[in-house]
């Protein structure tokens, strides 16, 4: 079957205007994801995943700009269009879970209010037909007696069943992709899988594309067909799930690997975290983001920013160790 672009975000740079300085949030990102796929987006904390998933959805802050670059959606450019229209793009045709729910889910609104405003605003049912899909779509997310559950407050819910709510507001008008920022992350692991179940069986009935933003390389390997690897504002590695995990060509990302369990392998591996910290935003190196923490560091790295390398098909490093004339190192 062909593949159908959903999706195109070209060279995008965001940036933070503070009282500091400006902080390079994201820096020359692109990122593209095709109908009916599961993207993973990982990295460091601060490496600029939210940002970057903020900015497709026209949700900055005051103080954050899209300074440049493309966000093509549907034949439009996101990043130009006014606020009226992108109210609209996220009403109805992408949806988010952002990653902390109590401050997205309003808590002064019952549950059933806030999905039956969303319809009515973005799909124009009148208000009962609204309600009635309210139950049906808190039902399909497992939501236990929607009926009694609809007229409660969110903070009436365990964080699992917010979770679920959000996701029910999500997706409520059936948008053609969902975004779902570290959408398990404050849950424990029973919940944690539940959701993600909830999610993969949502994708196969409705047919939704997902971005999933995680820490977790183990919820990659389990949800995702692609994962682009972020460091420092900038996308280090991309590829399949296969390709990122069997034959990693970027450092940092092998540091990721590294440094969680993997219950594939038999004996004992110790586990190896990366050590330093990220570059400041506000000074982003002139070489590679990553050099001063990279064991493989070249002199080259810390005066040139790494281009994007081609390393096999649709598996991209922007490493220096991807250029013909590099030393070969086995990583
Ligand atoms: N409103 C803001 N003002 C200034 N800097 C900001 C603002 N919001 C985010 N940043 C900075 O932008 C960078 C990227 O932040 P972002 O939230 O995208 O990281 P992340 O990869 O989502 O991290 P996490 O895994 O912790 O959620 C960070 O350095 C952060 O400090
Ligand atoms: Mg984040």
């Amino acid at each position: 079957m062909a593949k159908e672009r959903l999706l195109e975000i070209r060279n995008l740079r965001t940036s933070f205007f503070t009282h500091v300085g400006e902080v390079k949030a994201v820096d020359d990102v692109s990122i593209y994801i095709d109908r009916g796929e599961t993207l993973g987006i990982v990295g460091e904390s601060g490496s600029g995943k939210s940002v970057a998933m903020l900015s497709t959805m026209g949700l900055l802050s005051e103080n954050g700009r899209v300074v440049s670059g493309e966000i093509l959606f549907s034949g439009r450019n996101l990043a130009q269009l006014g606020e009226r229209e992108m109210e609209s793009v996220r009403g109805s045709e992408i949806g988010m879970i952002f990653q902390d729910p109590m401050t997205s889910l309003n808590p002064v609104f019952t549950i059933g209010g806030q999905i039956t405003e969303t319809l009515v605003k973005h799909r124009k049912l009148p208000k009962t037909e609204a309600k009635r899909r309210a139950l049906e779509i808190l039902a399909s997310v497992m939501i236990p007696s929607p009926d009694r559950r609809i007229n409660q407050y969110p903070h009436e819910f365990s964080g699992g069943m917010r979770q679920r709510v959000m996701i029910a507001i999500a997706i409520c008008c059936d948008p053609d992709l969902l975004i779902a920022d570290e959408p398990t992350t404050a849950l424990d692991v029973t919940i944690q899988a539940q959701i993600l179940e909830l999610m993969k069986e949502l994708k196969s009935r409705l047919g939704t594309s997902i971005i999933l933003i995680t820490h977790d390389l183990g919820v990659v390997a389990g949800m995702c067909d692609r994962v682009n690897v972020m460091y420092a504002g900038r996308i280090a590695e991309s590829g399949t799930v296969r390709d990122i995990f069997r034959r990693p060509r970027h450092p940092y990302t092998l540091g990721l690997l590294k440094s969680v369990p993997n219950p594939n392998r038999m004996q004992k591996e110790r586990l190896v975290p990366i050590k330093g910290h990220p570059p400041d935003l506000l000074k982003p190196p002139a070489g590679c983001a990553f050099a001063a923490r990279c064991t493989y560091a070249m002199k080259i790295c810390v005066n040139a920013r790494p281009p994007v390398f081609d390393v096999a098909e649709g598996h991209q490093s922007a490493c220096f160790l991807n250029h013909p004339d590099a030393p070969s190192v086995s990583m």
